[in-house]
């Protein structure tokens, strides 16, 4: 099958590498026969550097509508800023197209649950390429917890703080804007979290959080931003089973990056990337938790989204990163986001029916007109 990739910045080349692990293991993999960006010469250079890990030079294009339009594509993968998603699924359904959705499925669940709608309504396949939920180790991770290798789990602890020094997350100023990323990092990085702690452990059902802008002004040297999105979030959950969960983000740490997750069952305690530490003391390498649990699975998670993607459209297999599942992650971001707004709670049930929406709303307020 044929796929495009729309948007050639930051991540498309870890795709790249994920396509190229495929190619090399021998295993049915997509042909990428086209790529398109804005910026042409970043269109370029990809393609260039594609034809050198996978042998054959994708036809380069700077318009996606005429590439959706011109090229045989079955898939596209779409690695746009997040404000883009839902227009550009939409084109790609329309023409026939499968998407395989970057993180977080869309800018707000507004836009999220049109995504949703819109592969109903064209009969076509749409995954989100969830790293934190696929390739060997986070899926061995997922099995080996559901197994009961650490007991019931009781309590989850995710602390990342990182250190830009009042410049841009990824060199990328629209990441600080909610109008165009729905939200801080606590929604770039935080659907990748609450993704993977509801994949270890079940649905969450409630959330309280605060949130803050600590940076009031950014920049790259070049150009300065005041931004809208979050800088900083504290979280509390509770999970439907019960469990609980602290979980907190930040772009605005200086000095010392942090960062680990606890995942604590009556038995022990995962230390995702890490190993297993027991209660009777012994140790598990997270390199025999994969033998054990996720012998088949790809290592590189982007492969492995691409094997999601492949089996979805040739099989109708449910993928473990499906479109629902990046739906209810991002749901809980913006529960956490409403309930910093609102001063209470919020179940995430109601912002995934879409009964809570106060802090959706600032961003759609935010957002470039024509992409509402
Ligand atoms: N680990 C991960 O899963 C991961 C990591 C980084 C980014 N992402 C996701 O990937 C997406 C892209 O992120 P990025 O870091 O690569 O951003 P980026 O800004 O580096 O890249 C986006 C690219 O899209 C191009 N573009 C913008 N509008 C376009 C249009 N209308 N037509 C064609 N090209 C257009 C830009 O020129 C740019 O090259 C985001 O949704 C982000 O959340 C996922």
């Amino acid at each position: 099958m044929n796929i495009g990739f729309i948007g050639c910045g930051i991540i498309s080349m870890a795709h790249l590498e994920g396509l190229e692990e495929l190619k090399r293991a021998n295993l049915k993999t997509f042909d990428l026969t086209a790529v398109c960006d804005l910026n042409e010469k970043r269109a370029n250079a990809f393609a260039a550097n594609a034809e050198e890990r996978l042998g054959k030079r994708p036809k380069v294009y700077t318009d996606y509508k005429k590439m959706i339009a011109e090229e045989p594509l079955d898939a596209a993968s779409v690695l746009l800023d997040h404000d883009l998603h839902h227009i550009v699924a939409e084109d790609c359904f329309a023409a026939g197209i499968h998407v395989q959705m970057q993180k977080p499925l869309a800018i707000s669940p507004f836009y999220g649950r049109k995504i949703l709608a819109d592969a109903k309504k064209y009969d076509r396949i749409l995954t989100v390429s969830e790293p934190s939920v696929l390739g060997a180790e986070n899926i061995a991770m997922a099995r080996a917890i559901k197994d009961g290798i650490i007991g019931p789990v009781h309590l989850l602890m995710d602390y990342a703080t990182v250190t830009l020094n009042r410049a841009f997350f990824a060199g990328t100023a629209w990441r600080h804007f909610k109008g165009r990323a729905g939200a801080g990092w606590i929604n770039d990085h935080g659907v990748h979290r609450t993704q993977m702690f509801t994949e270890v452990n079940g649905p969450i059902r409630e959330v309280f959080a605060y949130t803050e802008i600590f940076e009031k002004e950014l920049t790259d040297g070049k150009t300065t931003i005041r931004p809208t999105g979050e800088d900083t979030s504290v979280t509390v959950f509770r999970f439907d089973n019960g469990g609980l969960g602290h979980w907190m983000c930040s772009t605005a740490a200086h000095g010392e990056s942090a960062g680990g997750v606890w995942i604590y069952g009556s038995n022990g305690c995962f230390r995702p990337g890490k190993h297993i530490a027991l209660g009777n003391g012994q140790i598990i390498p997270i390199a025999d938790v994969i033998k054990q649990y996720a012998p088949e699975a790809a290592a590189h998670p982007f492969a492995h989204s691409y094997v999601e993607l492949w089996e979805a459209i040739t099989d109708r297999k449910t993928p473990i990163s499906s479109g629902e599942r990046g739906f209810e992650a991002l749901c809980i971001v913006f529960a956490a986001l409403e309930s910093a707004l609102i001063g209470q709670p919020v179940k995430v049930r109601e912002v995934m029916d879409g009964v809570r929406h106060s802090y959706e709303d600032t961003v759609v307020n935010e957002m470039i007109p024509d992409r509402r």
